[in-house]
């Protein structure tokens, strides 16, 4: 069995969770803990240290990142001690942040019970035994493949309209728990109000998930699925913005 880590104790002398069960994943980026609170099962995502990490290789790392935290980029470049501090923080806090943001506003996500500066407590998908499958650990067909498409879409239209885009969703990043999607890992999400690269990162996230749901037998096309709900958005986000001027409320 691996080692408890110091994250996991650090929460244990808190009391937020109980005890620590084990590993649910182990990935490049994160290792995902599973924790016992009370009667009840938690996650705890906890990032690994930045040179164990491999999100600066991702294609879109700078689009992604430049227009959201041009100044937290520029002291991480500089390698200046607040740039280590940003590093080391800053996917796990945005990560935290957004799931915050999304669940308030009803989106299928975990609910964040806590976090750190390297982690996150979060309510857990799936059972003692193992963690809710991923749509791409699915070989079969979904019992409900139109339905969990819709209520995938319906995320996505939560997503906009809360002014976030994934960035990085697929079906790794779609968790099947109760015949019902969940959507997980946020670090690399976008503010579409900071970032002009946030339509072709919507459209790249639509386009992935259409092609899964595609070998799902759903019939899509994913261009005019991106366009309806991009321009959707798009327009209500003009309509508020009118009202709130015309009412001479607002910043
Ligand atoms: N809240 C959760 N409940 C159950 N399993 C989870 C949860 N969050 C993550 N996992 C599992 O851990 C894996 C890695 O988590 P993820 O957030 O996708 O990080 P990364 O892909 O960057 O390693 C997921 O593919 C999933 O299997
Ligand atoms: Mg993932």
């Amino acid at each position: 069995m691996d080692y408890c880590p110091e994250e996991l104790a650090g929460y244990i002398e808190q009391g937020m969770i109980d005890d620590w069960l084990g590993v649910v994943s182990s990935g490049k980026e994160a290792t995902v803990h599973l924790a016992a609170k009370g009667d009840g099962l938690l996650a705890v995502k906890v990032f690994k240290e930045r040179n164990e990490r491999s999100f600066r290789n991702r294609a879109d790392y700078h689009m992604a990142m430049m227009p959201l935290h041009a100044r937290e980029a520029r002291a991480m470049a500089n390698r200046s001690g607040f740039g280590k501090a940003v590093a080391e923080g800053l996917w796990c806090q945005r990560e935290a942040e957004t799931l915050g943001i999304l669940s308030a506003a009803g989106a299928d996500v975990p609910r964040v019970v806590a976090h750190g500066c390297r982690s996150i407590v979060m309510e857990y998908f799936g059972t003692a035994e193992s963690g809710a499958s991923r749509l791409s650990d699915i070989r079969n067909r979904l019992p409900d493949a139109p339905g969990c498409f819709a209520a995938v879409l319906r995320n996505l239209g939560v997503f906009l309209e809360a002014g976030i885009v994934h960035g990085d969703l697929s079906p790794y990043n779609i968790l099947y728990h109760g015949g019902r999607p969940v959507i997980i890992d946020f670090p690399q999400a976008v503010l579409i109000a900071a970032s002009s690269g946030a339509e072709s990162l919507f459209e790249r996230d639509v386009s992935t998930v259409c092609e899964y749901f595609r070998r799902q037998g759903v019939a899509t096309d994913a261009g005019r699925v991106a366009h309806q709900l991009w321009s959707g958005h798009a327009l209500r986000r003009t309509l508020r913005r009118r009202t709130t001027e015309g009412t001479g409320e607002g910043p």
